[in-house]
């Protein structure tokens, strides 16, 4: 998603402000710019695609100024064009924006009948016209930014420089966030601490509803209301060393090889191996009488949300929920007196699911979240967080977030079962054994790389792939098919391998791979005779499952990788794995954009 960065600085602002957007191109977009303050009026570059296209553009053209605003824009609103780029501008004064603003039509229509002429079908426009007719009519920039302000409905981000003011730089947040930095004698604006983490450590997060006066001395924050607030600066933990891809070719290939490390460390956080106990921290709902529990997320961490509710009912018998964020929001669901919620998010910043925390908090739930990054809006918005501790994740599509997502989900069903006695002391040190033998297991799904690479070029030929799981493992189908869709633009479904013969069995012939996730345990059997099925009807099997598994698939699968022999219980996070690989390395057949996938955002900071 959009990416805002802003400077009132000591040195050239352009280069500083293209350093800064780099460190949010992880976030996903499709165009950049920049504008400065120069000799009185406002200067801008802009550029369609990556920012070496807008470096090359500051380099042909360079722009001074040392008070200034950039932007890496995902297009919601007009086509991903260097017109439609921000910052937008006129004479008076630049914006740039993450977010919608919703009533844009209703302003645009307002503006184009007093005059107004636009040159985008942007929604960011009607604010820029709106600030420039208030300006027009002689408000001074802070004046006719908080009137304007009062005017614009939606969930957004804003920063505004304006001409003949050259140490002024103006901000809001109303639903997305936005970061004041304080430098030496400079200061700053950027829509995450990481954007701003090497220019300063020194941050406070602007609250929902406020705005921002920063001058060269300071900043002065506003709420809703208009009335003067204090923020905290807090001292950021981000780095901001940019992490690199060390020897692999994507962040996504490192980021997947960094599963045993990542498991390693979240696990570590929530159990002792050695009395082989899970160990939470205080959590804000009783986990022995919570009578309901909501959890709710977006894409892939809802799928881990998905997985968390098969655990917490199949092991602590505690009523769960599962919705995606974007329709617990509108569904209003009847929410139970002293319940609870589980939030999941890498970003922890993604619309959604702070809508449906809202939403929530509103009901009286009291809400858990787990995210990757401490210091996102989420983490600060719930009554408690519990930390992912997977790193920085900076390939857009969810690899070792997603299953250390998992690890928390399944310390917290151990330690509520224990909480609501429905787990004996044996079986706490079985379930916890499973999880302390996951990285290694882990490391030994990595080795076979190439196994999957093999499978993965026959992959590369399909039009559709159908994945299979039952159980907890459904929702591990369903990965495996949102990352192969994601990342190598193949059609592909995940279905309850139970499911199949009431529906997607018609589709499948010789061309379709019917990739299972099927280990032996419970439900081998059954998967087993629905993979029989398939294949009776010409459908092309490829298996992941284990040594048992292999032995009894072997007949009629095309292809089995067999994995290593684990506790059903731990299976979700270790099949996890190989799709994602599996989808990697058709990607890099197809010669995708692995990392920045087409059209995808990896924080989605709008609805
Ligand atoms: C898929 C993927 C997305 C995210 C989703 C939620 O690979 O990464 O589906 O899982 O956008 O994002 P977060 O976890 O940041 O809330």
């Amino acid at each position: 998603m959009c990416g805002i960065v802003g400077v009132v600085g000591r040195g050239e602002a352009a280069p500083l402000l293209l350093d800064a957007l780099r460190r949010l191109e992880y976030r996903g977009y499709d165009s950049a710019g920049i504008a400065t303050l120069v000799g009185g009026g406002i200067d801008r570059r802009r550029a369609e695609g990556k920012l070496g296209n807008l470096a090359g553009v500051l380099e042909r053209n360079a722009l001074p100024g040392t008070t200034g605003i950039g932007h890496t824009r995902w297009a919601t609103h007009g086509a991903p064009t260097e017109r439609n780029a921000h910052p937008h501008a006129t004479t008076r004064v630049a914006v740039v924006h993450n977010g919608i603003i919703e009533n844009h039509a209703e302003l645009r229509t307002e503006l184009e009948s007093q005059g107004a002429l636009f040159e985008t079908e942007t929604d960011t426009e009607t604010f820029v016209r709106l600030l420039d007719r208030l300006l027009a009519d002689g408000l001074e920039p802070v004046a006719a930014f908080g009137a304007a302000l009062k005017r614009v409905h939606g969930a957004f981000a804003l920063a505004a420089v304006f001409a003949g003011h050259p140490r002024l730089l103006l901000g809001a947040r109303q639903g997305a966030p936005l970061a004041v930095g304080f430098g030496e004698g400079e200061m700053f604006l950027g829509s995450d601490a990481l954007a701003l983490a090497p220019l300063t450590r020194r941050i406070a997060y602007l609250e929902e509803g406020d705005w921002v006066v920063v001058t060269e001395e300071g900043a002065r924050f506003f709420d809703v209301d208009g009335a003067a607030v204090e923020r905290t600066v807090v001292q950021t933990a981000v780095s901001g060393a940019v992490v690199g891809k060390g020897n692999y070719r994507h962040f996504m290939e490192k980021e997947l090889h960094e599963h045993p490390a990542v498991l390693g460390d979240t696990l570590r956080q929530y159990l002792d191996p050695r009395s082989q106990e899970v160990r939470l921290p205080r959590l804000p709902f009783d986990p022995a009488r919570v009578p309901r529990l909501t959890l709710t997320a977006c894409g892939s961490a809802f799928l881990a949300a998905h997985v968390g509710r098969y655990w917490i009912e199949g092991l602590a018998r505690i009523p769960c929920d599962a919705d995606v964020a974007s329709e617990l929001r509108y569904r209003d669901p009847p929410l139970p007196d002293g319940g609870a919620a589980i939030l999941v998010s890498q970003s922890g910043e993604t619309a959604d699911t702070m809508a449906a925390l809202k939403l929530l908090k509103a009901g009286g739930q009291q809400v858990l979240s787990i995210v990757n990054v401490p210091e996102s809006t989420m983490a600060r918005a719930s009554d408690a967080a519990l930390l992912t501790v997977a790193g920085p994740e900076v390939g857009v599509a969810s690899t070792k977030a997603f299953t250390a997502q998992l690890a928390v989900l399944a310390c917290l069903a151990i330690g509520f079962a224990r909480a609501r006695g429905k787990m004996t002391p044996q079986e706490e040190a079985r379930l916890t054994q499973a999880l302390v033998a996951v990285p290694g297991h882990a490391a030994e799904v990595l080795e076979q790389d190439a196994r999957i690479r093999e499978l993965a070029a026959e992959v590369a030929k399909a039009r559709d792939v159908l994945f299979l799981g039952r159980g907890s493992l459904y929702p591990i189908a369903l990965e495996g098919a949102l990352k192969l869709k994601e990342i190598s633009y193949i059609h592909a479904e995940g279905y309850a391998a139970g499911e199949m013969k009431h529906g997607p069995i018609a589709l499948i012939d010789s061309n379709v791979p019917v990739i299972a996730l099927c280990p032996s345990g419970p439900l081998f059997e059954k998967t087993a005779s629905n993979l029989q099925e398939a294949a009776a009807r010409g459908g092309r099997i490829m298996a992941f499952t284990d040594a048992a598994g292999a032995a009894a698939l072997g007949r009629f699968a095309e292809h089995v990788v067999v994995l290593p022999d684990a506790d059903p219980f731990a299976a979700p996070i270790l099949y996890t794995i190989p799709v994602q690989l599996l989808a990697y390395h058709v990607a890099v057949l197809k010669g995708t954009d692995v990392d920045q996938p087409r059209n995808l955002a990896k924080s989605v900071t709008v609805e």
